[in-house]
């Protein structure tokens, strides 16, 4: 039987230790302020901007909720932004993703000012992430290697598997293990023989959004398996990339759906936003 990552738990304490830096900075007058702006009312990203609102109230930071029609259009969202850019009192700036077709993601992202890129998506961020810089780490991937580093699990020296190779998750997933010291695989949709690929991770991480597409043939006994996805499916259960029942008494550690990898995606987010104060 697996050992469970627990993200809730993980989560908890690091927003506690968030809240703490809060209160601090606090007292020295200085409130700490992410505006978050949703486009449309798509169901799964009210669940999750309402998280990140709630999160941002039990650390201590004010949040300024942008809640704006699906009918936006993309100047309009990028005067939005330009006027949060200019302004003082807002630290981090955060577009939830994805955005409706008819707004170009990547001209918003860039639009954010790299100093108030909370979300670490912005090329700057990026670069400073390659080549090991100071600057803002995207929100899972970070979650992802703090996920590890506290549940005790050496990363060094490990040979690590990334299934998926988005700009949110994959790829910058596969920089930050390699930051790490792991020997790293990215693999994808093209790649031939996963399942023998995958069977030779010490550390698999999937994220491609395809429900319960890993099973026990892909994993090796006693691997540590980290599940970033999560499907809402009518009349069942919230469930990941991973099939959960049949991996987890071959694994070594696995991280559950809901309660690993997506409570840890909101911690980070809030430790950008203290981050956002200092720059
Ligand atoms: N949509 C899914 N994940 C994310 C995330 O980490 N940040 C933003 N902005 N949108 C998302």
């Amino acid at each position: 039987m697996a050992n469970k990552i627990d993200g809730k738990k993980i989560s908890q304490e690091i927003k506690d230790e968030l809240k703490a830096e809060v209160e601090q900075l606090r007292e020295n007058g200085v409130v700490p302020c992410l505006a978050v702006i949703q486009v449309g009312a798509d169901p799964a990203s009210t669940v999750y901007v309402g998280n990140k609102k709630k999160a941002c109230e039990y650390i201590g930071i004010r949040s300024l909720a942008y809640e704006i029609p699906e009918e936006t259009t993309e100047s309009e969202l990028l005067a939005l932004i330009d006027e949060l850019n200019n302004n003082d009192e807002v630290n981090g700036i955060l577009v939830q993703l994805p955005l409706p077709s008819h707004i170009d993601e990547n001209k918003v992202i860039q639009a954010i000012s790299p100093l108030k890129d909370v979300d670490g998506f912005s090329e700057k961020s990026v670069g400073a992430m390659t080549i090991g810089t100071n600057g803002y780490l995207p929100c899972t991937p970070a979650g992802i290697i703090q996920l590890l580093k506290r549940s005790g699990i050496e990363i060094s020296g490990k040979n690590c598997v990334v299934v998926g190779r988005s700009n949110i998750v994959g790829k910058p997933a596969a920089l930050l293990m390699l930051r790490e010291n792991a020997t790293v695989t990215i693999c994808h949709s093209r790649t031939k023989d996963l399942k023998k690929i995958c069977s030779e991770a010490d550390i698999l991480i999937v994220a491609i959004g395809k429900p319960e597409f890993i099973t026990a043939d892909h994993v090796k006994e006693g691997a540590v398996v980290i599940d970033v996805g999560i499907h809402r499916r009518e009349g069942k259960k919230l469930c990941g990339d991973v099939k959960y029942d049949e991996v987890e008494p071959k694994a070594g550690y696995i991280t559950p759906v809901p309660g690993g990898v997506g409570p840890m995606t909101i911690a980070m987010l809030m430790e950008n936003c203290i981050k956002a104060v200092r720059k």
